[in-house]
């Protein structure tokens, strides 16, 4: 901002016109069309009139018994929501139940022979695997055996899971459910030293992981990951005592790395001896743990977010029957991966508890063409369809016709992880939706458990860019800086808040209270030692703007974190990543917007005295990015820069680095302790971009979020 008032700091009211008119970009968007659901499916629809009432606010917290119902019970709760240590609310307290219980054993009776999973293998020739609710259960009891008696696992240790897209995940994590550890599955693409920090921050004793799988036709080897992941554990203080390694085809190991003797393990050999067995259920706390999922946030780290079993349960399953409209007879394909928290909520647990059918797939969606999916929906009858946005792009970008050349017909379709842009959102409709799907674009984060923002698809119309109203039993608001509410229709934009608190939100961040209050609740609480859940307004990271009739549009994170084709990742975690390059002394992650992921990562690095900027250079930091984090940060630019742009306190701004790399305005470099760089990078990196043909065309939100991007950290 500039220096305009003889003292040389701007006014109170400057400022605040300042902050204005940059958040009344909102007011130049086009507002959309609210679409009514379409008609046909209105009559099945899971939702009646009467639950918008019977979750109104005056309502709040027992409405959520509603959703608490929906699973078996041990024993009923004696407090719904127990606020006596806020902000670490607890749901359902006195309650027992256990969650495997809930997605496997209390359908045997209704739907054994049904199936309760199908897996795709990537390969199209490869046979269609089919596990019923008693195949399931069957596997899930002797793996729970194999890890109670082979590994001595005691409740509530921790199991850390690096697996891939297939059926023994699910059997992995629910096997720990079953007996009360805590699972923490590390997504499969991620590197061996992602999953080692992560391991290493759970204190994980055993490491699931699988020899290989396949992608995009390769079988690549997988289990290499797991010894750099023992490796990096080590390295933080944590020995992990097994590895227990699936074969994706059992009996033949398809892995380069030696199996350690007294450390690693086939799975398929050690179950023989545990073959039939059954295993009894533990009775859990409502508020013992499930599990923890590690997300990016603003500092180098990861953090997991350690979610309940009986508030997370409970969330899940009754978002899953509201939001995604789920019947024990759909046929429900959730296209994310199990190692995200979407795919634990909304692939596994909500639609396993209600007993559906679920598939899981293998590999990529446009493997080996972009008809892929179509063919899978019209061959298994799926009538209800969940992707994200990047992979919406993409299906559309390499086979807009596809879908009408397959005769399968959705009822819902789901779209998750990043705002999804209102041009895209109607090919979603009528090309994929053929105009007779409602769509329910759900925003969410790890954090939340579930849905915090969705139409209720049978009762709220559609609104192509806006994920709609904050969900049942949830209100939601948009504050300023100050804490001051930003009335709805104002076009003005702020940060989105929770004003209550939900059953599927997690409990705390693992052996990390502190940074779960600092990040969440420390901006807008009333008073740190007030017991009443009115006085902890949680703030979910996300600037947004509502329109007068209520819909939230989201812009996307406020903070340091990058939105890559709907995943997070941290600044910092990049950034001392790219410094893991030994030539590197400095590095800054930028997001620039891309045609089909949303959000790439660009890096500017600046180099050590005594090396010269090269090609080679740029290939390693890219390289080291993938290595240390996993191939979803390669960055699709690394530039090397003689200086950063610094302020005069020395730190660097990222959004002045955004802004050259998006070709948007830079905003005021003067107050800068080194403004002349801002024109020499400006000058070196959008020739090369003008040269290449990379002249993004941003929308008015991209350009919201890139005027804003690292701006908290300043
Ligand atoms: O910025 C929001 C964006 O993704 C962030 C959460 O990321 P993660 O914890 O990885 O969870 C992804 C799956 C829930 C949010 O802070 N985001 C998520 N869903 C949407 C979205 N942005 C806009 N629209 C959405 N539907």
């Amino acid at each position: 901002m500039a220096d305009t008032t003889p003292t040389g700091s701007p006014s109170a009211a400057e400022q605040r016109e300042a902050a204005l008119s940059e958040a009344q970009i909102a007011v130049h968007w086009r507002e959309e069309e609210l679409i009514p659901p379409p008609p046909g499916f209105q009559e099945h629809a899971n939702a009646d009139s009467g639950i918008l009432e019977r979750f109104a606010p005056e309502n709040f917290p027992q409405c959520f018994e509603e959703y608490a119902n929906l699973l078996t019970w041990e024993k009923r709760w004696d407090t719904i929501l127990d606020t006596s240590g806020a902000p670490h609310f607890l749901w359902w307290k006195g309650g027992r139940l256990n969650a495997c219980v809930n997605c496997v054993d209390r359908h045997l009776a209704d739907r054994g022979d049904e199936d309760a999973m199908i897996f795709i293998p990537e390969l199209e020739e490869d046979e269609i695997q089919h596990i019923t609710y008693s195949d399931l259960h069957r596997r899930v009891n002797e793996f729970a055996a194999l890890l109670r008696d082979f590994c001595g696992l005691q409740r509530q240790d921790r199991v850390s899971t690096h697996m891939p897209m297939v059926p023994e995940l699910p059997v992995s994590l629910l096997a720990c459910a079953r007996l009360g550890y805590i699972h923490s599955q590390v997504f499969g693409g991620f590197s061996g030293e992602a999953c080692g920090m992560r391991a290493a921050d759970a204190q994980a004793r055993i490491l699931i992981t699988m020899d290989s799988y396949y992608r995009n036709g390769e079988l690549i080897d997988h289990k290499v990951k797991a010894d750099e992941a023992i490796e990096r554990a080590r390295k933080e203080g944590v020995e992990i005592e097994k590895v227990l390694v699936w074969r994706r085809m059992p009996g033949e190991y398809h892995s380069d790395s030696p199996m350690i003797e007294g450390r690693d393990f086939f799975v398929d050999e050690l179950l023989e001896d545990y073959r039939g067995q059954q295993v009894e259920p533990e009775s859990m706390e409502a508020t013992d743990t499930l599990f923890l999922m590690y997300s990016s946030g603003t500092t180098g780290r990861s953090k997991g977010a350690q979610h309940s079993v009986g508030g997370y349960l409970s969330y899940v399953t009754g978002t899953c029957k509201y939001y995604l409209d789920i019947h024990p007879e759909d046929t429900y394909w959730c296209m994310a991966d199990i190692g995200w928290i979407t795919g634990h909520s909304y692939i596994l647990y909500g639609p396993l508890a209600l007993g559906t059918t679920t598939l899981i797939y293998e590999g990529v969606p446009t493997y080996p063409d972009a008809g892929r999916p179509w063919r899978i929906a019209e061959k298994l009858g799926v009538n209800i369809f969940h992707t994200a946005p990047t992979s919406i792009r993409m299906l559309r970008k390499l086979g807009p016709d596809e879908p009408a050349k397959y005769n399968y017909q959705f009822k819902v379709m789901t779209t998750v992880g990043e705002p999804i842009e209102p041009d895209v959102w109607r090919w979603y409709y009528h090309s994929v939706g053929k105009d007779k799907a409602a769509i329910t674009d759900t925003w969410w984060l790890t954090e939340t458990g579930g849905f915090l923002g969705a139409t209720l698809p049978g009762l709220q119309a559609m609104k192509p860019g806006s994920c709609g109203p904050t969900v049942l039993g949830i209100e939601g608001v948009i504050y300023d800086e100050d804490g001051n509410e930003i009335p709805k229709g104002s076009g003005v934009a702020g940060n989105i808040c929770m004003r209550n608190p939900w059953p599927g939100l997690m409990m705390t961040i693992w052996r990390q209270d502190q940074r779960y209050f600092d990040i969440f609740f420390s901006k807008y609480n009333r008073d740190p030692n007030s017991k009443d859940w009115r006085d902890w307004p949680a703030m979910m990271g996300d600037g947004a703007v509502q329109a007068a009739d209520g819909y939230f549009r989201i812009l996307g994170r406020i903070d340091d974190v990058i939105n890559v084709a709907g995943h997070r990742l941290g600044t910092k975690e990049l950034e001392s990543a790219a410094i893991e390059a030994e030539e590197i002394a400095e590095a800054a992650a930028v997001p620039v917007h891309d045609e089909t992921r949303g959000r790439v990562v660009e890096m500017y690095v600046a180099l050590k005295p005594g090396y010269e900027a090269s090609k080679e250079i740029e290939q390693h930091v890219s390289d080291t990015l993938v290595r240390v984090i996993g191939p979803i940060a390669r960055p699709k630019h690394v530039w090397i820069v003689s200086d950063m742009p610094k302020t005069r306190s020395g730190k660097i701004m990222r959004r002045v680095i955004a802004g050259i790399s998006n070709f948007t305005d830079v905003g005021d470099v003067t107050t800068l302790a080194n403004p002349d760089v801002v024109e020499s990078i400006t000058e070196h990196v959008q020739s090369a971009k003008r040269a290449a043909g990379e002249v993004p065309d941003l929308s008015a939100e991209a350009q919201h979020e890139i005027k804003t991007f690292g701006a908290d950290s300043e």
